[in-house]
């Protein structure tokens, strides 16, 4: 098939479905800039998990992870979203209740481009995404739970230049943990870390939207981090069909009805 005759059943796939539901990984966010987990460049090439992203590391040294963590807020505070973003917000706005988004990124670029494609005039709703991963402008008390936005210090932690690492480049004075307004704990970001469980209301609804899909469009993920990686065969398992978004081959591709082969920014606005 040719990428236009596999673009041309993409679309006539989501076209006549009646319910879809999207599934994004830090792919989708390339082009605005946000760096990827493992492609080249990724963030765990140039750190370990275990040293930066788990509640031990937490408790080990919160200065080093809260580092990261104002790097990585710093960083998506200068991106915006893309052509990707904003078309699937579009989808979504257009079709409310057909369409769910379900993100596993925490940079907050489905959510801005839904509040920019809706204006002032329309509810962004229907376009915000389940955030299975958490989201960085939020942060979450470590003692009592209690989430709030990100504290005040967004971006100030380093001096480090967008391609740098965020963590051991050089180092503005360092800000004071933030501290919960209500008992003193420790805030964190509000993400998920490794060995640690997903919100378990966030991860139903996603599963509701990916039993009763038609069409399950996964778009720049690796789809091996699960359980977000299962959604897909939720769908499957309901006689729906995958549509893979991805310039790479990824533990999905076999079951995808069709595979469009290139970057999420250049090809959902053709499709969608
Ligand atoms: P990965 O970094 O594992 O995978 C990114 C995927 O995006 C790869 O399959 C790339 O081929 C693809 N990709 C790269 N550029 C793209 C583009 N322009 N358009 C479309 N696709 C593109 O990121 P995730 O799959 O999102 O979890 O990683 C899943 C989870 O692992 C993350 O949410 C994070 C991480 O550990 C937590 O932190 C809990």
């Amino acid at each position: 098939m040719t990428a236009e005759a596999r673009r041309e059943r993409a679309r006539a796939l989501l076209r006549d479905a009646e319910r879809v539901l999207v599934l994004t990984g830090a792919g989708i966010s390339a082009e605005s800039g946000v760096p990827t987990f493992r492609g080249a460049g990724g963030l765990w090439r140039a750190h370990r998990p275990e040293e930066l992203a788990t509640p031990e590391a937490f408790a080990r040294d919160p200065e080093l992870v809260w580092d990261w963590y104002r790097w990585r807020r710093g960083l998506v505070a200068r991106c915006a979203p893309n052509a990707g973003h904003l078309a699937l917000a579009r989808h979504a706005l257009e079709r409310p209740g057909r369409v769910t988004i379900v993100t596993q990124n925490v940079d907050g670029l489905h959510g801005r481009a839904a509040r920019e494609v809706a204006g002032s005039g329309r509810d962004a709703a229907p376009a915000l995404p389940l955030e299975l991963h958490g989201a960085l402008d939020r942060d979450r008390c470590s003692r009592c739970g209690r989430t709030r936005p990100a504290h005040g210090d967004v971006g100030s932690g380093t001096a480090t230049a967008v391609g740098g690492t965020g963590v051991g480049d050089e180092q503005a004075p360092a800000a004071p943990l933030p501290r919960c307004a209500s008992c003193d704990g420790l805030l964190r970001p509000d993400v998920v870390w490794f060995g640690e469980a997903l919100d378990p209301a966030v991860l139903d609804a996603a599963y509701a939207a990916a039993r009763t899909a038609d069409v399950c469009l996964v778009v720049g993920t690796s789809a091996i981090v699960h359980p977000a990686a299962s959604l897909p065969a939720a769908t499957l398992a309901e006689g729906g069909v995958i549509v893979e978004v991805n310039p790479e081959r990824t533990p999905l591709t076999p079951r995808a009805e069709v595979r469009l082969d290139g970057p999420a920014a250049g090809i959902l606005p053709l499709v969608l």
